[in-house]
Parts: structure tokens; C-alpha cells; sequence
């Protein structure tokens, strides 16, 4: 393995001195008569060191034509830093160019590109950049702060399948998998695919939550989570939603309502103290080129407790409040985008939970209220993005549950392993989902969640990977 010193471990140092082994990209390259100046950045933090090449090196004039994009490697004594900036240089013994990147055809010249060009028409070559470089970094943080949340209060990891047979949100916004030829499918006789000869000998697509198998594993474990891809094919369009993106489901047996709202509130906390702690440089660029509030909005809310609401006292807001909505409000309705940051941002500047929700508008397994009307889910809104959870106590009466499905025309017989948990040893518990991707959103303030993945999947867009 080629022997390297991180930029970020350079940077750590409590003095200068000793010979350092620097290996990444320029970033900026600066050329003067007597000295280069060479900006290097590894991906390993934000800041880049500067590299020094004196004039008596060998390849001083070679070595001046060199530009942005280079990948390189510099030997030498690391050196306070004469310049204003940063504490340390280093001054190059040696350097070695692995790939030059020709400033004629290099994309990522100095100046400024939108976000959507470097999304559209250079996504291998954003993560070069300071803002994607920060995003990835805190993403790494995020999801190892997600583990060790779980870890540290005894939830098991369990990975459930992304190939599945069944609907869990029931909204019919399913991938298919098949290996059948498009073109020419085997039929029955009355001109429907024969899903029989498919792969799995009956139809298949890729999961849309890990939720229900991860019910029988909670059913046996008591405490679990997953965190892993999830797949949507919904057509939407917007700034918050992706066709492929990442979902955490804890799921705990013997958790009510209350324990859930609990867990949620600790989980989010937990990460965006984290973040705060250990992603500083990074959220200090985000708050000073992204979103102003992003340091200040996280602070704000590891201190102070979630308001907790139930839809129809949300929907009582919403109606006298004043605000001109685009989506009129009345008892029923989904509550929107709009809706749903009204509350969160402008009405109590915190998160809040919903719960409570009528159960036209929910998936058939949330747990029935005593009124009939409502069922036991809550959502979780924060602001400037609104729902980062949906969640729900389950419902775990083996007859209301078959009556639930009944009404909802959801066939009993493809959910009889599901309904077998009900059956044998049933319990109350109660689990929810969080947007990994909405939640690298909230925290770094980026306005597209496009931005926070390294390749995005909407509709009529999957570059490369
Ligand atoms: O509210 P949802 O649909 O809940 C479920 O799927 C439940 N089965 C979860 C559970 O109880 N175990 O999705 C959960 C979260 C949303 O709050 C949102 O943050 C995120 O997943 N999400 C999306 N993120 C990006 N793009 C999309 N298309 C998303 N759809 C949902």
C-alpha cells in the first residue's frame, strides 16, 4: 500500500515539522517565478493543504504549467505556514504527477457551476468539489451515528430483502423485477403476463420499505432496525423525493405510541449532535455558502423539546391561521409540503409530531383508534423540509387487522405470513421510517436532495453508477 499522510490528520498536528507524504488533487494551482503554489485536496476534509515547490526543483519548469484537476503526490517538510489562512505547508522534496487533467476539456475550472450541471452533465466529477466533498462527509457521520444510536440501545441490524412480493405502503409504486423478455412475455390464455414463468414464479419488485419483514423480526428479537435502499416509482418530481434512497426502520416490540414518539425524538437528536460535534468545518462551509441557519436551526433543536400535535388539532391550526395555502385544509385531507412547514417552521420554529391520523389516508397496518376515525401514526416534521418520519404503532388484533384489510381490498392470502404474527404471540409494537437522504438534506441545508446522493435516480434520470 502506497504509505500516506491524510490532510486531515496534517492538519491535526499540534506543530510543524517532519517530513509529510501528501496524495490527492489540485485544487488551485498558482505559478510564480521563484515558487508554485499548489492547493491539494484528498477528500479527507474540507481544507486543502498548500504545497510549496521551491525553484531549485528539478522539474520547477514543467512543473509550473501544471493545472486544476492534476493528480499528485508531494513528499516534504512540513512547514509553519508564512501566509495568512492556514498553519502549515508543505514544502515539496518531491512530487510526483500521477494524472494531469488538461485545463482545455477539465470541466471543473475555477469558476462556479450550478448544481444542476455538475448533477447533469458531470456527476463523476462533483464529488471533487468542496460542497459535495462536505455533503459526503457528513453523510458518512450520519450513518454511523445511525448505528451507533441503535447499537448502543441493544437494536439488533437486520437486513431485509430488497427483492419482495409485496406492497408494504400499498400505494402501488412498485419497480418490477422480472427477467421475462419485455418484448415477448409468456401469456395466458386470456393475454396476461404468466407471472408463473418469471423468475420467482410470481410477480416481484424492489421494496418500498423494509417495514413488514421487519415486523416478524421484531416479533422474535424484540428491538430491531434496517438501513438500507428503498425503491419508489413515483412519479414526483420535487426537491424532496428520489426514486431510490435510503430508509432507517426501527422496529421495537413492546413500544407504544408514546416509546415511539420518545425514539424518534432521542434518534434525531442523537445525529444532529453528532453532526454538530464532529462535522464542524464541514457545517460551518454549509452555513456560510448553503443555508445561513443550518448550524443555528440544529443547535436550536438538540435543546429544546418536539411539539406534539394530533392531526385534527394540526388541521384546527391550519384552518384559522390565516395562511394563504395553495392545498385548501379540511379534516381528511393529506396534510402537504406546505402544510406540513407552516407547522414545523413558522408556527413552532421546532420540530413536530403528528399523530393521529385518519385512517383513509394511512397504510392498512397502523393500529385503530378507539373513535374507528383515526389510527395510531405520527409523522415527524421538521422545518424548511417538512416529514422526515412516517411511523406508526402497529396493529396487532389478529380481527381488526383482517377487517382493516378487508375494507382496504388488500387480499388476506398474500399476507398470511404477515397475519401468522398476529396469530401466534402477538404483542404491541411499533416502528418508523427516516429519509436517510432527507435527513443529509435537513442537515447540510442543500435545497435539492438530488445533491446529498452521489448518483440520483428521478424519473427519466439514472447517470451512470
Ligand atoms: O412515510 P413512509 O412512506 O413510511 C414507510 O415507508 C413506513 N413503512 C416506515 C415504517 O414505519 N417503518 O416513508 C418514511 C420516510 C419518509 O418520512 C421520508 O423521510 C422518506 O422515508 N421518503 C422518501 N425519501 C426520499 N424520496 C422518497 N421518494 C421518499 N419517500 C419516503
Amino acid at each position: 500500500m502506497m504509505k500516506r499522510d491524510t490532510i486531515k490528520s496534517i492538519l491535526a498536528r499540534p506543530a510543524a515539522g517532519g517530513e509529510v507524504t501528501v496524495m490527492g488533487w489540485a485544487r488551485a494551482v498558482r505559478a510564480q517565478k521563484a515558487v508554485i503554489f499548489i492547493q491539494v485536496n484528498d477528500g479527507s476534509c474540507l481544507a486543502n493543504l498548500q504545497v510549496v515547490v521551491p525553484a531549485a526543483h528539478p522539474d520547477f519548469e514543467r512543473l509550473s504549467r501544471l493545472s486544476q484537476g492534476a493528480g499528485l503526490k508531494a513528499v516534504g517538510e512540513l512547514a509553519a505556514s508564512a501566509g495568512s489562512g492556514q498553519a502549515y505547508e508543505l514544502v515539496a522534496r518531491e512530487l510526483v504527477i500521477y494524472g494531469e487533467a488538461d485545463p482545455g476539456s477539465y470541466p471543473l475550472q475555477k469558476k462556479q457551476h450550478s448544481f444542476e450541471f455538475l448533477r447533469e452533465s458531470v456527476a463523476h466529477l462533483r464529488p471533487r468539489t468542496r460542497t459535495f466533498g462536505a455533503v459526503l462527509r457528513v453523510r458518512n457521520v450520519l450513518a454511523r451515528a445511525i448505528h451507533d444510536f441503535y447499537q448502543g440501545r441493544g437494536f439488533i441490524w437486520a437486513h431485509t430483502p430488497i427483492i419482495t412480493a409485496s406492497d408494504c405502503e400499498g400505494a402501488g409504486q412498485m419497480f418490477r423485477v422480472s427477467t421475462l423478455d419485455p418484448a415477448h412475455p409468456p401469456c395466458l390464455p386470456d393475454g396476461a403476463v404468466d407471472y408463473a414463468q418469471d423468475f420467482f414464479a410470481k410477480p416481484a419488485y424492489l421494496t418500498v420499505s423494509g417495514q413488514l419483514a421487519g415486523e416478524t423480526l421484531a416479533l422474535a428479537l424484540s428491538s430491531i432496525y434496517t438501513f438500507g435502499p428503498t425503491f419508489r416509482a413515483e412519479n414526483s418530481n420535487t426537491t424532496r423525493h428520489l426514486a431510490e434512497f435510503w430508509m432507517v426502520e426501527p422496529e421495537a416490540a413492546f413500544y407504544d405510541l408514546q416509546d415511539n414518539m420518545d425514539l424518534a425524538e432521542d434518534f434525531l437528536k442523537h445525529l444532529f449532535r453528532t453532526v454538530l460535534d464532529e462535522c464542524s468545518e464541514d457545517m460551518a462551509f454549509f452555513a456560510e455558502f448553503i443555508e445561513k441557519s443550518a448550524v443555528t436551526t440544529l443547535e436550536h433543536i438538540v435543546t429544546s423539546p418536539f411539539e406534539r400535535i394530533t392531526y385534527t388539532e394540526a388541521i384546527k391550526i391550519l384552518e384559522t391561521c390565516g395562511e394563504p395555502f395553495e392545498y385548501p385544509v379540511s379534516w381528511g385531507m393529506d396534510i402537504q409540503t406546505e402544510h406540513e412547514r407552516y407547522l414545523a417552521e413558522k408556527r413552532m420554529k421546532r420540530p413536530v409530531i403528528i399523530t393521529d391520523y385518519p385512517k383513509d389516508i394511512k397504510a392498512f397496518y397502523m393500529r385503530m383508534n378507539e373513535d374507528g376515525r383515526t389510527v395510531r401514526g405520527m409523522d415527524v416534521l421538521v422545518p424548511r423540509l417538512g416529514e422526515i418520519i412516517g411511523g406508526s404503532q402497529r396493529e396487532e388484533r389478529l380481527d381488526v387487522l383482517e377487517a382493516r384489510m378487508a375494507e382496504m381490498n388488500i387480499d388476506p392470502a398474500a399476507y398470511g405470513w404477515y397475519l401468522d404474527t398476529r396469530r401466534f404471540g402477538s404483542v404491541p409494537h411499533s416502528g418508523f421510517g427516516l429519509g436517510f437522504e432527507r435527513t443529509v438534506q435537513f442537515v447540510t441545508g442543500m435545497g435539492n436532495i438530488r445533491d446529498v446522493i452521489p448518483y440520483p435516480r428521478t424519473p427519466k434520470s439514472a447517470e451512470l453508477g
